[in-house]
Formats: C-alpha cells, structure tokens, sequence
C-alpha cells in the first residue's frame, strides 16, 4: 500500500481543512510531504505528515515557527496557520486509510541561495544578519525534542570518525586533520553558549530577494534539523554552504561573521573554533554523500554531490588556523590579534635604540626612501627592474645623505610584487601581495647585526633560491605577561648561518648575524628585512613579507610596526592623501564639468604596459585607452622625452632637427598626397585647425557632419560635434552644422549590408540644402570607425561616394583619426584606408604621444598652400623639441614592435572570440570594429538597447580588474581599444571574465 500523496489528494485535505483552492505543486520533501497551494491571492506549503510520524516532533516544528514568529525579531520566517478547526496541527486520514497529521504555512517569496548569482559581499552579509536574527529570536526556546541524536549536529560529528575509509588518501588526510582538532578542543567546546538552533542554512533553505543587483536574504526555511547544541554551530553551517565555489573561501566567510555578529555578539571563544566547525559540517556533508554513494554507485547525482564540500575543505586546509581565528575576530571588530594590545603597550614603556641593532654604524637620522607603487623616485618599471640602476640610484641617495641610514618602510605599496608570483585568485580577479610588512635598512654588507633584546633563537637557515629573504633568523623574545613576540632577520650573510643555532638564548647586546651581500639579496642592495610578527603562523624558517591589500588590517596585527620598538622619527612612510580628501577638493576646486569614471572611483597611481595600477597595488587590465598606444608608460617614449626635456624645449621658431624627422617619419604612413603637417597639443586644437583651413580653402562656413561624432572641446569643434550638441546640455544644431544620419548597419535607418550608398545620398542631400539656403558647403568630417557612436564600422563605399559628392560641390573632406589612427585597425596605418579614398585633411592626436599631449594635421600641398594666406600660424608649444622627440619615439616602437600586426593578429582574435561569447549570450547583437578598435552591442530579442546592462557588465569588469567603456547613441555598446600591446593572453583573460559576468543573474534576466 503506497504511502505517497500525489497532488489530487493534497488538494482535497486543503480544501477540508483549511477551506483553500489553488493551483497544486508537489515539492521534494525528506520527511514530510511537500505541496505549494498558489491561490488567487497567495501561496501556501501543505505538509503532510508520513503515517508513521513522531507527534512529538511535529509539534516541536510548529512550537518553534510559531516562537520565531511571534518573537520580537523582524525575521523572514514561514507563518503557521490553523485549520478551520483552529488546530495548528490538523489530523486526516488518507485515501488508504492511514492517519496524517497536516500543517499548512506562508510561502516564502524569492530565489533560492543556490540559484542565485553573484554572491557579493552585502548579500553575504545578509545571511550573516539573517543567520544572527534567527538566533536571537530562538534564545529563550526550547523543547524535549530538540535534545535528540541528529548526524547533522555538528556537535556530534564524532560518527564521521568510522568512515574516514571510505575517502580517498588525500581526502582522508583532510577529515583527520580537521576529526583530530575536533576531538583535542571538546572540553572547551562543550563549554560554549547552546541553544536551539536552526542547523541547516543551506543553500537550498535561504530564500533571497528577487532584487538582481543587490539581493539580500529574505528568509531562512525548513525547520526540520533544527536540534539544541553550541550556537556558533549555526554559524559555521550557514558559512560552509555559503563559501563553496569562491576562489577565496575565507574572505568569503568574513561578511557572514561580520553580519551575524551585528545581530548576536559573537565572544571570542566561540570564533576560537569556527574555522573548525565550519570543515566539521562540511566532513558530515561529505561522509554522508560517501555513505549514500556505497549504497547507489550509479547515481551520478550522488558521484558529483560531494565536489564542493570537498573543494572548500581542500581549500580551508590550507588556510591556517590562526590566520582564520584573526580574520574573524576582525570581522567582529575585535583586534585581530588579541596579544596585540599587551605588546604595544609594552613597547611604549621600552626604549630601545635604533641602533642597537646595529652598533657599527654612525647614523645621525634615518631617511624613508619611497619605494611605493606611486613613486616617481623609483621611477618607470624599466628602471625599477634595472637591479643596477636602482643601486646606483641608491648609492647616490646614500652619498648625498651620508649621514642618514636609509630605509624602506613598513605598511608600503610596492609596484614589484604585482607580478604572478604574488598573485592569487581572489573573489573578484587577481589579487596581489603587495604590502610590506617589514622594514628595510639599506646598509653595507657585512655589517654586524646585534640583539636589541633578549630572546631565543627559532630558526637560521637559508632560504636562498626559495624565499625573498636569502639566508633568515627568526628570534623569539618574551615580555612581561608571558605574551611571545618574534623578530625576523632577512637577507643575511653567509657566515651568519654559523653563529648562532636553533634553540641557542640570546642576550641583548649579542651579536646574531651579518649582512649579506647583493646574492642574498636577490641582487638589490645589501640590506636587512625585519620585521615583528606576534604569531609564526606555523611557519618554520621564514614568514610571508608582504600582505594582501583585503587582509592587511589582520597582516598589520600579526606583524606590528617595527618602529614601535624604535620609535625613531622619519622612519614611517608619508600618510597617504585618502580619496574622500582628493574627492572633496576636485569638487570644490576643480571644473565642475569634469567626470570621473566608476561609482567608486579609482586612484590609479601607476601605468604599465597594458595595465593601470592603483594605490593598492591592483593591476587593471585597460581595454579603454587607446591613448597609451604603445603601453602605458612604454620605456623607449618615456626616455625619449626625459632624454630631450634635459636638454631643451622651446618653439617652432628655430631649427631643430626633431620636428623634421618625426614629421619625415609621419608622413611616410601617409599616401604621397597627404604631404604637409602642422603640430598641435590636441586633438580638439588639430580639429580646429583644419576647420580653419577648410574655410580658408573654400571660403565657405557650412560643415557636414556625422550624427553622434566628436570631434573636440572647442567652440569650433563642439559646434560641428553631434555627440556633444545632441547630448546633455547641448542645445543642437548651429546654423552652419549639417548632421548626417550615423550609418549604423545595425540598428540605423538603413540595416543588412551595402548600405553605403543609402547613407552617402544623405549627404548629397545636406548639400543641397546648403545650396538652397545659397551658400555652399565647406567640408564634410567624419570619424574612420565611429567611437562615441560606439565603434560603428562605415559601409562600403560610404566614404568613397560622400567624398565625390563633397568635392564635386567644392568642399574639402578631412578624416578624423584622433581616436583609430596609427596601426591601431591592425590592416592598414589609417583608417581612411580602410575605404580606399585619400581625404585633403587628416587630424591625429591621442595615440601619437602616447600620452603626451601631441596632435598633428597633415594635408596635401593645395590644402596647406591655401591657409597660408600671410597670416603667421604661430603655436608656443605645438612641434617642439620634446614632443617631436615624443611623437617620432612612438612611430618608432610602432614599428620594432610591429604592433600594428598584433592589432590585426589579438584584434581577430578577440573578434572570434567574442563571435564564440555571442552564441552562448544572444544579448551581444552587434560585435564590430577592426584591429584593437573593436566593440559590441548588448540588445534585447527584439534589438532594444540594453543600457542598464551594459553598464552593469562595465562596474563588474571593473570589480574584476577590467577597464570597460560604454558608449553609443543609447550608451548599450561596450568599447575594447586597448595599448597595443594587448596580447592574445590579455585578450583570453578579458574574454573569460565576459564570460562570469555574462552568466550573472543580472545579464540573464
Ligand atoms: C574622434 C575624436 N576627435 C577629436 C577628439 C578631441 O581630442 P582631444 O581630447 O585631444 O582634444 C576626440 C577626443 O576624444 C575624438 O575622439
């Protein structure tokens, strides 16, 4: 006789009992049978109680909702409700006779946690606080049922002791590590806060909003392992399913503590044994799927269910317990490390000398050289990386300042550890360690090295071809509480190795080592790392040196100032001016006009290659600029202009051989028609400067122009900017601008191919109007790819058909290349090329300088012949020395790094790439562009623009390291014009993010 309810039957007993019709969902259940009930108005479960139920434990269930419920909490928690009767527990016998016992609750509205995508932070957080708010609402709750045997109790975990064979070697070595940390605290852990506690805030029993940008959790479901045990145990359940698929799991639990302890203060016994409770549950989890996988080994559901409880636990091992035990503590506002306080109460009362460390040296004051991400004294990283340059650089500081002892300084950003060896993969992107824990003293080698204190020896051994820090000592040293602190001694000779030996007492005054030389020092400068850490952390030898930007408030208690001991003035690091402060004043005293990128905005302090990097050390991939056209920063440019900047700089009024050769060098890209140029500062200057000529030329004052073109910031080219007289603020046409319609085979007035002439006949008709108002038209200008119309491609033949027409009526036609030129649409020099047509005027600018401000116009004989009419054309800085030397640099790197071929080769590349991303994400309707000037279009089915998503996608790159720009008539095409020397890994990297974002509930829906 079958036991099952099917939804016929559920319908008929909520009709009976509770008097509600709707539509019937069965739903899995473990021990009841589930139904959702949608009435008209609202939505029920119908639980139906197995024959053979515990009554007891029905009733706990409905005690506890009703507790939570009615408590003072305002807590997403089912309501109860009672039958017609007024039985919260209603009573029914089935169709086969058998007794039921039926509850009806509230459907909770939302999306499961499973299903939701990203997991940021806040809605972490807000299973913390959710998590917290059940809590608080169960203290004071209890029952006879909730003190039960229950496998899911992480308090009685012991039963996974007897299975640990059924995992695999390296599996088993995990669960016995976590089992025996297990058994070791039980006292202790006994002792703890208990309670009734919900046990199992999955990841398919957290309901969270519908909200798709900042969800939060709504409410926390199923009751049905609630049981009583230690509190934090509710915690650690609610974090091991929430920290499952992240890169990095323990940044991941910290907003969960965080939100959970601003509702139920957590005490620091509690956190003691998070970090193991948390990989407790995860060994049931897992000891259970093993279990049911013995029982059902063709069950592939079963094979795979196990996969991400294993793959945190895996993660969670490597993660040491201390470390764990601080973060937490932090993320509970308490110092992260709890000695931290004694210890530097302590050293205030101390005086211990500077030098006393090293009583050989003669140093009036110490001198905190900047060796910061932002610092122009280190300089390109060129230079930075140039070991024999840096010395010499110091040597000199050192010679200048002869009587200071020079150091590197603790809590410092350094630009040298953004590199893959310091690199982790974080929860959003790349991380790296990029924070100094340590001090730096820059002194001859073989300088002896004293105890300033007494102490014992921990380690010395070499870790030369392993670690950073050649050969290391580490000395522990007690303080008056029986609280250890320890210091550590990098970079250290040789011969040190046999002074003293582990386990061997120190006393002040000692001698305890020598400085290495340049090979212990990974060939910078002799110098002594040390640095102060109040915990080894389990490290035997050596300890990490720098910290993670996301960590470092728990690094810097672990490692404290080493000048808190010393208290030696000047050997802090400068404050850094925080970005509020910086914000502030540009609002206050800066062009109210000015915009800046990103809610949040970025303080970009370093340029490399194809990467920004910021105060922090995080290295942004840069797919925007395409004004750093060689790479940020490109070695060869900048001493190009350092170079020529010392010796000289003035105007274009004597002879200098720069100006010749960068313009000999530009104009061999051109075709021989195009063979005079002007130097100017700016693309908007290069722009007014043809417009002069143009009305030079033909006498006339009529433009035509392209509808959502930019053309520059000055009267003359705003006045002929579509973009920005259409735009915010505009006030549209002036009466001798004449728009065009963009030629937009997407989503313009014409779409499908070959529409080029459809276009071009617009132009012809602008003309006429020209004509009819009796004047003439002047010129015609046009972008080679459309960039603020977002990388529109021109049709074939536009160019070539509005050209005649143009200069059929007189006009002169001028190509704008600010944004495309030089190499950048990888098949050709210049865009126009692209089209087969040679215009009479050409502007360049952005990506001739690199970034230096640098701007051209080159144009035929005729053209310059007619603007020079007697009037002098006078610039004070266009086409000096330092610029030539500039501009002719960068054609140079151009061409020895043949980056106009890697624009065609990454360009095609990516184009596929994203042709690929396309048939997974129909919203990307449009990819277009040529070379590193590429774009597309998110839309919807019906090809609306999606502009909300597009910037969503931008913020999100951003988030993971990936500079994005939108742009277009409705601001929904994202824009990819990179430095060129954006490599085909650049471009993987760019298109495998697309792909997380992309998948994210926001895009999807
Ligand atoms: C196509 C085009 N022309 C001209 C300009 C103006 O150049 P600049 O900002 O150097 O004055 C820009 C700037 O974005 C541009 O995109």
């Amino acid at each position: 006789m079958s036991i099952q309810i099917d939804t016929d039957q559920a319908a008929k007993i909520a009709k009976e009992l509770y008097d509600i019709d709707g539509k019937v969902i069965a739903l899995t259940g473990e021990l009841d049978y589930n139904f959702k009930i949608k009435t008209d108005s609202t939505s029920y479960i119908l639980k139906i109680s197995r024959p053979d139920v515990n009554v007891d434990y029905i009733q706990f269930q409905q005690e506890l909702l009703s507790y939570v419920a009615n408590g003072n909490e305002a807590i997403g928690v089912p309501k109860t409700f009672p039958d017609c009767d007024g039985n919260f527990i209603s009573k029914t016998t089935d169709d086969t006779g058998n007794p039921r016992k039926v509850r009806l609750l509230s459907w909770v509205d939302g999306r499961l946690w499973s299903s939701v995508n990203p997991i940021n932070d806040n809605l972490l957080f807000s299973l913390g606080v959710e998590t917290g708010k059940l809590t608080n609402a169960l203290q004071g709750f209890d029952h006879p049922e909730a003190h039960r045997e229950l496998p899911w109790d992480v308090a009685q975990a012991e039963w996974t002791y007897d299975y640990v064979n059924l995992f695999s070697e390296e599996q088993q070595k995990i669960a016995t590590y976590f089992q025996n940390q297990f058994k070791e605290f039980q006292d202790e852990y006994q002792q703890l806060r208990k309670g009734v506690v919900h046990n199992d805030a999955n990841d398919n029993n957290v309901i969270v909003t519908n909200d798709l940008i900042d969800p939060k959790v709504k409410a926390i479901i199923d009751y049905g392992d609630s049981v009583y045990t230690p509190i934090i145990n509710d915690l650690a359940i609610a974090t091991a399913y929430a920290v499952m698929d992240k890169p990095d799991a323990l940044a991941a639990a910290l907003p969960i503590i965080k939100g959970y302890h601003s509702q139920f203060p957590l005490q620091d016994e509690e956190l003691k044994f998070l970090y193991n409770l948390i990989a407790m549950r995860l060994i049931i989890s897992a000891t259970k799927s093993a279990i049911n996988k013995e029982k059902e080994p063709d069950n592939e559901y079963l094979l795979i269910s196990e996969k991400p409880a294993w793959d945190v636990l895996k993660k969670w091992i490597e993660i040491d317990e201390h470390l764990a035990y601080y973060s937490f503590r932090k993320a509970c506002g308490y110092t992260p490390v709890p000695t931290e306080s004694t210890f530097t109460t302590w050293t205030e009362k101390q005086n211990f000398k500077l030098n006393s460390l090293f009583p050989t040296l003669n140093f009036h004051e110490v001198y905190c050289m900047d060796l910061s991400v932002a610092s122009p004294w280190l300089g390109n990283a060129s230079e930075y990386n140039d070991l024999h340059f840096t010395n010499y650089k110091i040597n000199s500081l050192q010679e200048e300042r002869s009587t200071s002892l020079l150091i590197g300084a603790y809590d410092e950003t350094r630009p040298f550890y953004s590199t893959s060896a310091y690199q982790k993969e974080g929860n959003s992107g790349p991380e790296y360690r990029t924070i100094h824990l340590g001090v730096d003293f820059f002194i001859p080698s073989e300088t002896p090295i004293h105890s300033f204190y007494d102490g014992k020896v921990i380690s010395i051994h070499s870790t030369n071809n392993d670690k950073d820090y050649g050969n290391v000592l580490i000395l522990q040293h007690q303080i008056d509480d029986g609280i250890y602190f320890y210091t550590l001694y990098g970079h250290l000779s040789t011969s040190s190795l046999k002074l003293c030996k582990t386990g061997d007492a120190v006393k002040k005054g000692d001698l305890i080592a020598y400085i290495g030389d340049t090979n212990e020092n990974g060939n910078w400068n002799p110098h002594l790392h040390f640095q102060v850490m109040l915990d080894l952390l389990g490290n035997t030898g050596d300890f990490p040196g720098v910290g993670y930007p996301n960590e470092i408030d728990v690094w810097k208690s672990i490692c404290p100032n080493p000048n808190f001991l010393f208290k030696e003035e000047g050997m802090d690091a400068a404050d850094e001016i925080n970005n509020q402060e910086i914000l502030s004043y540009r609002k206050a005293h800066l062009g109210k006009s000015l915009s800046l990128s990103y809610d949040e905005p970025l303080k970009i302090v370093r340029g490399e290659g194809v990467h920004l990097l910021d105060n922090r050390g995080r290295k942004y991939l840069d797919t925007v600029n395409n004004v750093a056209h060689v790479g940020h920063e490109h070695p060869r440019v900048v001493r190009a202009g350092q170079q020529q900047m010392g010796i000289l700089n003035t105007n274009t009024r004597y002879l200098n051989e720069n100006i010749n050769q960068f313009a000999k060098e530009l104009l061999s890209t051109f075709p021989k028609e195009l063979s005079v140029v002007h130097f100017v500062n700016s693309g908007s200057e290069a722009n007014e400067l043809a417009l002069r000529m143009i009305k030079a030329n033909t006498g006339q004052k009529d433009m035509i122009a392209v509808e959502m073109g930019y053309h520059g910031n000055t009267n003359g080219c705003v006045d002929i900017s579509s973009y920005k007289f259409e735009g915010k603020g505009g006030s549209g046409a002036p009466e001798h601008t004449h728009i065009v319609p963009l030629p937009d085979s997407f989503r313009g007035i014409y779409t499908g191919k070959n529409n080029g002439a459809e276009y071009a006949k617009h132009i012809q008709e602008q003309i006429d109007n020209i004509k009819a108002k009796g004047r003439n038209v002047a010129g015609f200008i046009c972008e080679s790819i459309l960039s603020c119309g977002g990388q529109i491609e021109l049709p074939n033949d536009y160019l070539k058909i509005a050209y005649e027409a143009v200069r059929k009526a007189g006009g002169l036609c001028l190509s704008d290349e600010v944004q495309v030129g030089c190499g950048r649409v990888g098949s050709h020099f210049w865009g126009f090329q692209l089209h087969d047509v040679i215009p009479d005027i050409v502007t360049i600018g952005k990506p001739i300088g690199n970034g230096h401000p640098l701007a051209a116009v080159v144009c035929t004989q005729k053209v310059a012949n007619g603007f020079a009419n007697g009037m002098e054309y006078f610039n004070t800085f266009g086409g000096n020395p330092v610029s030539s030397a500039i501009g002719r640099e960068v054609l140079r790197v151009i061409k020895d790094e043949h980056l106009q071929e890697n624009a065609l080769k990454v360009g095609n590349y990516l184009k596929e790439g994203l042709r690929k991303l396309q048939q997974d994400f129909p919203i990307i309707g449009d990819i277009r562009g040529q070379g590193l000037f590429l774009g597309f279009e998110l839309v919807d089915e019906n090809k609306n623009p999606l502009r909300e998503k597009a910037t969503y996608l931008a913020n999100r790159m951003k988030d993971f390291a990936i500079l994005m720009s939108t742009d277009g008539k409705d601001n929904n095409a994202l824009k990819v014009k990179p430095p060129m020397v954006f490599s085909q890994e650049n471009a993987e990297e760019l298109l495998s993010r697309l792909r997380i974002i992309l998948n994210e509930d926001f895009m999807a829906h």
